[in-house]
């Protein structure tokens, strides 16, 4: 596949993770500057992923536009007894094709471990939203030298019998948990390294192609001053942006840097 190809298949890819901000009122505005914005930025895949309780009204939004809509989470089964729970036929009915699992915040604080994760791909898969997987190592596991093989092995747990055609709609963010909400972001050098690394354990378990064709974003204190030195990097297709996707005009200068540099 040469390299042309390949990159109009993954890249730029945006998606705007609003974590447990945003009332009602504050999502529509956001959603709106965002869909009118979007007229102008064709030339990447732009994702928002507000909470659940305004689901339903993005949704609602962005129908016309080229954006799209993913959900924080999901819960591994499909229904029933599970007070509090939502479920994926749930994300899919509100008008959800992505979900974001494992973040780290829910890895560190709710204490979800791979094998929740695991089962969480398996209910987004099993009900066509596209998993945004979200893996990376905390500052210790990086001073010690171990963050290649912190990321492989969340890449081979999270993972666990998902199959080629499975794993071809996964989606792999990563972000260093210090680098998350700590205004640090990754040097363009060691995000290009661990994207580098993902696609080679993904190349291994799934095969050339479908790691060429992988989108990998990075996450962890992406701001329109940083964003054009990460775009740079070959193996970094696109971004998760959490704190500065709270704000339409950050979110969206982000969006044209990303384009910008991509279509280079
Ligand atoms: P910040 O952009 O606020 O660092 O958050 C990143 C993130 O966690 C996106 O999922």
């Amino acid at each position: 596949m040469n390299k042309e190809k390949k990159r109009k298949g993954r890249s730029p890819f945006v998606a705007g993770n609003w974590k447990m901000n945003k009332t009602l009122s504050e999502a529509r505005e956001l959603a709106k500057s965002i869909v009118k914005a979007s007229f102008n930025l064709a030339g990447a895949e732009i994702v928002l992923c507000p909470p659940f309780t305004v689901l339903y009204e993005v949704a609602k939004l962005i129908e016309g536009s080229s954006v799209q809509l993913g959900a924080q989470d999901i819960f591994w089964e499909d229904s029933g007894a599970f007070t509090g729970e939502i479920s994926g036929p749930m994300l899919l009915d509100v008008g959800c094709q992505y979900v974001i699992v494992g973040h780290s915040e829910r890895r560190q604080i709710i204490k979800e471990n791979d094998d929740i994760i695991n089962l969480k791909i398996k209910a987004a898969l099993r009900n066509n939203l596209f998993p945004i997987l979200c893996i990376g190592e905390t500052l210790e596991e990086r001073e010690k030298g171990l963050t290649l093989s912190r990321i492989e092995s969340q890449i081979e747990n999270d993972l666990k019998n998902i199959n080629q055609e499975e794993a071809a709609k996964i989606i792999i963010a990563y972000e260093p948990v210090w680098a998350i909400g700590t205004g640090k972001n990754a040097t363009p050098d060691q995000a290009e390294e661990a994207h580098q690394y993902i696609r080679k354990i993904l190349n291994r378990k799934y095969g050339n192609e479908l790691a060429n064709c992988a989108i990998i974003l990075y996450g962890g204190s992406v701001k329109p001053e940083n964003v054009v030195s990460l775009a740079e990097q070959d193996n970094v297709d696109g971004f998760l942006v959490g704190g500065a996707s709270l704000d339409a005009q950050s979110f969206i200068k982000i969006i044209e840097k990303s384009i910008e540099v991509k279509q280079k």
